[in-house]
């Protein structure tokens, strides 16, 4: 399996150093208990007053054939070519409205989003791994799935276990074995005024 380990500047969580986003999946099935596991870790994410607007669409290729290969066709192309060997897929929803008045929830992208980050770091924990993707058509998930307005198809996600880069066309393969980079703390964190970039420590 390809250890794409984070090389974190400062020691991190274990879950959060193993996550990564493969395009190389095991053919092999998440078991039932691993999946409600990820969506029990997304279940407990933080949101604004607790409205948990968060939904996730799950189509397993074993149990859920004909699903997983409508929420693959909703897929660009690129991400199709290799998200088909994925034994999950999943469509993450946010419900744009609060449940108690009606009122637009400016925060619940946001708030899937850390659904969506929980349940990735949990995938992690457990030996799978999430890709999440905006590469889809957001419209033609709606009608293939029948969503309601009021409920936000955000991201297309993949679940499983990693599998060798080298079963991957050249160019994925390429871009599985790239040295993973992020910013270092000080381009993002302005330390008591906006603009005073560093890093605590
Ligand atoms: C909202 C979102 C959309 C993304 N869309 C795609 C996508 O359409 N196709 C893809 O291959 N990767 C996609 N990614 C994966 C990112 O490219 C990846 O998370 C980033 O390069 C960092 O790599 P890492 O997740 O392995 O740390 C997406 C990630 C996020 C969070």
């Amino acid at each position: 399996m390809t250890d794409r380990t984070a090389p974190a500047a400062h020691a991190i969580a274990p879950m959060l150093a193993a996550r990564w986003s493969p395009r190389s999946y095991e053919d092999r099935a998440v078991p039932d208990a691993a999946l409600a596991q990820v969506l029990e870790a997304a279940r407990w994410a933080a949101s604004c007053i607790n409205e948990q607007p968060w939904n996730f669409l799950v189509a397993r290729k074993a149990k859920e054939p004909e699903a997983h290969a409508r929420l693959l066709a909703c897929l660009s192309v690129n991400n199709q070519g290799w998200a088909v060997r994925a034994p999950v897929l999943m469509l993450g929803v946010a419900r744009t409205a609060f449940a108690s008045n009606g009122n637009a929830n400016r925060h619940a992208g946001y708030d899937l989003g850390q659904a969506t980050a929980n349940l990735a770091a949990q995938a992690a924990a457990l030996g799978l791994q999430a890709h999440q993707m905006a590469g889809f058509d957001a419209a033609k998930a709606r009608e293939a799935f029948a969503i309601p307005e009021g409920f936000d198809p955000m991201t297309a996600i993949t679940l499983g276990y990693p599998g060798p880069a080298s079963a991957l066309p050249e160019a994925l393969a390429a871009r599985e074995a790239a040295p993973r980079a992020r910013k270092p703390i000080g381009e993002f964190t302005h330390l008591g005024a906006w603009g005073a970039l560093g890093s605590p420590a």
